[in-house]
């Protein structure tokens, strides 16, 4: 049965609601897949649900998540990050709105937490890329990828050398406008937060929405996982993902947020983004910083899609 509706992206929304998805809890350092080939899948998917690590907060990240955006309230520390510029903390850093999206969003890598976060985000920020770091080894562990490769590969990223973003989306129901744009995620994996409806992945030429599963976080693969991979026996999707408009409504506005592992982008640690070809080794294939800077203006362009 085809119930599909066509919509401005060119692409098809389902009707009938996916739920295939794949589920795994980090044991160690293994990934246990509630199904049997459910690593196979999730490669496929270009992302899966794993288990929040028991013990890991999330209360201040929820709690800054909801209150970045106010006005500067002296009672309140989590308040006035409006004020966070580019100018004051470096480039793709600080505070961000846009009218083509509703979201407005706090962008901050990890050599600025201690500067800018209160101490307790600081720790739940380090505790996300930790498990991030974590889950990133043992997706590796399952590629075709020889292991004494995976930090040159990865651009120094395993060896705390990476780019490590902690960023928080806030979608403001007042704005008539997508949620989020179409795109990919530059780096190797994201961790992200998400409590509410509203995320969406293209599967096939369907775009589908991804119901959240309580107590998980969702990973998804980005671009650089999926340029290392392409060749290799083993292939990595980047899932093109988007967050659809949301409505005004009587509940707390939407929030999410996500810890990103990208390459360094010292050219000494990391020349390039890397190809994997098996018995040949690593190939470069694009400068870091231009495949950067690229993805993230097409990303958040009127009529454009952070793809590649
Ligand atoms: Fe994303």
């Amino acid at each position: 049965m085809n119930t599909n509706t066509r919509t401005d992206a060119g692409a098809t929304v389902a009707a009938d609601r996916w739920t295939g998805w794949q589920r795994a809890r980090l044991d160690g350092d293994v990934l246990r897949f509630d199904e049997a080939d459910g690593i196979g899948r999730a490669l496929r998917d270009g992302f899966f649900f794993v288990e929040q690590p028991p013990g890991m907060s999330l209360a201040t990240g929820d709690r800054f998540a909801r209150r970045f955006y106010l006005p500067a309230d002296a009672e309140d520390p989590f308040t006035g990050f409006g004020r966070w510029s580019q100018d004051a903390l470096g480039p793709r850093q600080g505070y961000f709105r846009r009218e083509e999206d509703q979201t407005e969003q706090f962008f901050l890598e990890s050599a600025s937490w201690g500067d800018v976060y209160a101490a307790e985000l600081v720790a739940q920020a380090e505790a996300m890329r930790g498990f991030a770091l974590a889950v990133l080894r043992a997706v590796l562990a399952e590629l075709d990828l020889p292991p004494e490769l995976w930090d040159e590969a990865t651009g120094g990223c395993l060896s705390s050398r990476g780019t490590y973003y902690l960023t928080f989306n806030h979608f403001r129901p007042q704005v008539r406008a997508r949620g989020l744009n179409i795109h990919k995620d530059s780096g190797w994996i994201t961790v992200l937060r998400s409590l509410e409806p509203g995320l969406e992945v293209l599967r096939g030429d369907d775009w589908t929405p991804i119901d959240p599963i309580p107590d998980t976080f969702i990973v998804n693969f980005g671009c650089a996982m999926e340029i290392l991979t392409r060749h290799s026996a083993t292939p990595v999707a980047a899932v093109a993902h988007r967050v659809v408009e949301q409505p005004r409504t009587d509940k707390p506005d939407r929030f999410s947020y996500a810890l990103f592992v990208d390459s360094s982008l010292n050219e000494k640690v990391c020349p390039g983004l890397f190809g994997y070809l098996p018995g040949h080794g690593l190939r470069l294939e694009a400068n870091f910083g231009d495949f950067l800077t690229e993805i993230v203006q097409n990303t958040y362009k009127k009529g454009t899609t952070g793809l590649y």
